[in-house]
């Protein structure tokens, strides 16, 4: 087989059959296939797409290219939960233990992430000693023991993702629906769980700036899922704006704690409470979504909830008394509020600049060396929709400069919209594909 006779049949519109995928994903991953030849297929693939199978093929392949976990030891059916990632999606600090109180696993492999704030991993580290990496053994006994476990990704799952996402990222080739749906489910598969519940993002401030698209997504990693036989739901929520207040790595982790004790933004807690209960459907805790967010408001107000986020971080070394005590966070030098120079309705908020502010003030990473601060970001006051007098606070910024400051403010400022008409209403949920 020669990977020229590859590319040269996707350049014109061929079909390619499950050898040819398995020759192009190994030879690339162990160096035999060069960049440039990769290149060229991801841009033939790019122009005339791959239909279900080869697409289930690519993402089978990349699955199988490094680590699989094998989570038999754990009892009860495994469920995972995976956004696409937003501005102020904290989701799974919230969702993770509120599901493990309602008795189902939660084996979860994070990663840590480019862009605006660091992933769940680093949100966690704010926990003083909080331990990320953990061996297969503890991962396994904790589930079991506690109900849940968040650890830190391997550096080999879907290796052959690796690479060729790097590849597509200077290639102007990301922008594929199958080559994104494969690459995220590669991960997915590889993570070993037996049932996947998805969270894709739509709106300015999610990769998937449409409706159209993120519906499209979702059903392609739904698909995906199932051909590869596991259990699959997707809902499809609104990333026009961030959600609930706080973008930031401590600020979000305050966030999440406040809505596990009910005191949290309400959209934050909707979106946690139908994600947990599709999780607890699909590992047959309970029989409709009704009963999941009736057993998911229960452990939320007896408390259950935030005793197992604090179970969690004791086990994994991390001081819980932070849980009780929230001002032990790190916090940053300036706290300081932005300021409406007009007025109006909030109309529209430009959410991927949102994400800029906290990238600026040092939240994220722009390259994978870059150090986080867990300590600095913003506290949104303003949301669409809200009326918005001269003077009034659009945003704390918690910064560790007077110049971040001065920046993140000008970014968030230009991110509102204000208008003499109020918006409507957009649904939070805009749909689900199962
Ligand atoms: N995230 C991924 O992991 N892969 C893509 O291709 C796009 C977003």
């Amino acid at each position: 087989m020669r990977m020229y006779d590859i590319i040269q049949k996707k350049r014109d519109g061929g079909e390619l059959t499950k050898e040819e995928i398995s020759f192009f994903v190994k030879g690339y991953t162990n160096g035999e296939i060069p960049d440039y030849q990769a290149s060229a297929l991801m841009m033939a693939i790019y122009f005339n797409k791959m239909n279900y199978n080869e697409t289930l093929e690519l993402t089978m392949e990349m699955a199988k290219s490094g680590d699989n976990m094998d989570l038999s030891g754990i009892e009860g059916v495994k469920v995972d939960k995976h956004s696409t990632g937003g501005v102020g999606d904290k989701t799974t600090l919230v969702v993770a233990p509120l599901v493990a109180a309602a008795g189902a696993p939660v084996a979860k492999m994070s990663g840590r992430g480019l862009g605006h704030t660091g992933g769940t991993i680093d949100k966690l580290e704010a926990f003083d000693g909080f331990n990320v990496g953990m061996s297969m053994e503890k991962f396994t006994s904790s589930v079991n023991g506690i109900g849940i476990a968040i650890s830190a990704q391997t550096g080999n799952l879907a290796p052959a993702d690796k690479k060729l996402y790097a590849l597509r990222d200077v290639t102007a080739t990301v922008e594929n629906i199958s080559l994104i749906a494969g690459s995220i489910m590669s991960k997915k598969l590889a993570s070993g769980a037996d049932a996947i519940v998805l969270d894709v993002k739509s709106g300015s401030g999610a990769f998937m700036k449409d409706d159209k698209g993120a519906f499209e997504l979702a059903q392609e990693m739904v698909s995906i899922g199932l051909g590869a036989g596991r259990d699959m739901v997707a809902l499809i929520t609104d990333m026009d704006q961030p959600l609930g207040k706080a973008v930031g790595n401590s600020l979000e982790v305050i966030e999440a704690i406040d809505t596990l004790n009910g005191n949290g933004p309400k959209d934050l807690e909707d979106i946690c409470l139908h994600l947990g209960a599709h999780m607890l459907l699909l590992s047959k805790k309970v029989g409709t979504i009704d009963e999941g967010l009736q057993r998911l408001r229960g452990v939320m107000e007896s408390g259950e909830g935030i005793e197992k986020l604090k179970e969690l971080v004791k086990n994994q070394g991390g001081d819980p008394s932070y849980v009780d005590d929230t001002s032990k966070f790190k916090k940053a030098d300036i706290v300081k509020e932005v300021l409406s120079e007009q007025e109006g309705y909030v109309y529209s908020i430009k959410t991927d600049e949102i994400g800029r502010a906290s990238l600026v003030l040092g939240a994220g990473r722009e390259n994978k060396e870059s150090e986080i601060d867990l300590s600095v970001g913003l506290i949104v006051e303003k949301k669409r929709g809200d009326y918005v007098r001269k003077g009034d606070v659009l945003a704390v910024v918690h910064s560790s400069s007077a110049e971040k400051f001065e920046e993140a403010s000008r970014i968030i400022r230009a991110a509102y919209s204000l208008s003499e008409v109020r918006p409507a209403d957009e649904k939070l949920i805009k749909g689900i594909v199962d």
